[in-house]
């Protein structure tokens, strides 16, 4: 399903800041060395996430799926020099295409790649997050949840990516969509937190807790 009608999304793609050099780079290194790189966060969302850094002064964030680290930069980008950013992949072929980057200045003292299963590394993880950002492997979208919200601080923000899924949410017919749409009904009823669900590209929500 057409989500936003094309024209609308170049159009407000146009009208959002240009991604900064290096992230350009990134994406041609992506697209050198993969088939497929829609997986790429983007120009919006990444914006969304440095902006929701900048405005709540995040400074300890967890990022739930690398991919090749459009998502990781952009948020590192505007982390302050004693931030961290733990971001977690378990695909070492994406791995080789970010490393290039993430071993650059000031990248190298502000992010932390953890390769491996991050339903097995998150509960190894210390302490509490300002900012988490989900965005891996959608069947697993509500286990994260749960282990993932003990994590957040006190008025610290979840941004989950993908919830939309192409607008098959709205009849969901397939085990991600039920998965992603589980999700939604998860934060929906959790008192816990306050959420606002934008139909920004695949749909992203933002949830901030109590
Ligand atoms: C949508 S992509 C992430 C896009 C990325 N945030 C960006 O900005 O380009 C999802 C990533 O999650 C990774 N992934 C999926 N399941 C995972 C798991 N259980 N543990 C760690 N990484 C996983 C995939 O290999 C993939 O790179």
């Amino acid at each position: 399903m057409e989500l936003i009608n094309r024209q609308i999304e170049e159009y407000t793609e146009s009208f959002t800041s240009n991604e900064s050099e290096i992230l350009m780079e990134l994406i041609k290194a992506s697209e050198e060395n993969l088939e497929y790189t829609d997986m790429l966060t983007g120009r919006q969302v990444g914006r969304l996430l440095k902006f929701l850094i900048q405005l709540s002064g995040a400074q300890r964030i967890l990022e739930i799926g690398t991919f090749t680290g459009y998502s990781a930069i952009s948020m590192a980008e505007v982390l302050p020099e004693d931030g961290t950013l733990i971001t977690l992949e378990m695909n070492e072929k994406y791995r080789q295409i970010s490393k290039s980057f993430f071993e650059r200045e000031p990248f190298n003292k502000l992010i932390n790649q953890k390769m491996g299963n991050a339903l097995e590394i998150i509960p190894t993880l210390s302490g509490v997050f300002d900012l988490i950002f989900l965005d891996a492997d959608k069947l697993s979208y509500p286990t994260y949840y749960e282990m993932l919200k003990p994590k957040l601080k006190s008025g610290g923000l979840f941004v989950i990516d993908n919830v939309l899924w192409d607008g098959d949410v709205l009849r969901p017919s397939t085990e991600k969509s039920r998965a992603i749409h589980r999700l939604n009904k998860i934060v929906r009823d959790d008192m816990d937190v306050e959420q606002l669900m934008l139909p920004l590209r695949d749909g992203v929500t933002v949830v901030r807790r109590k």
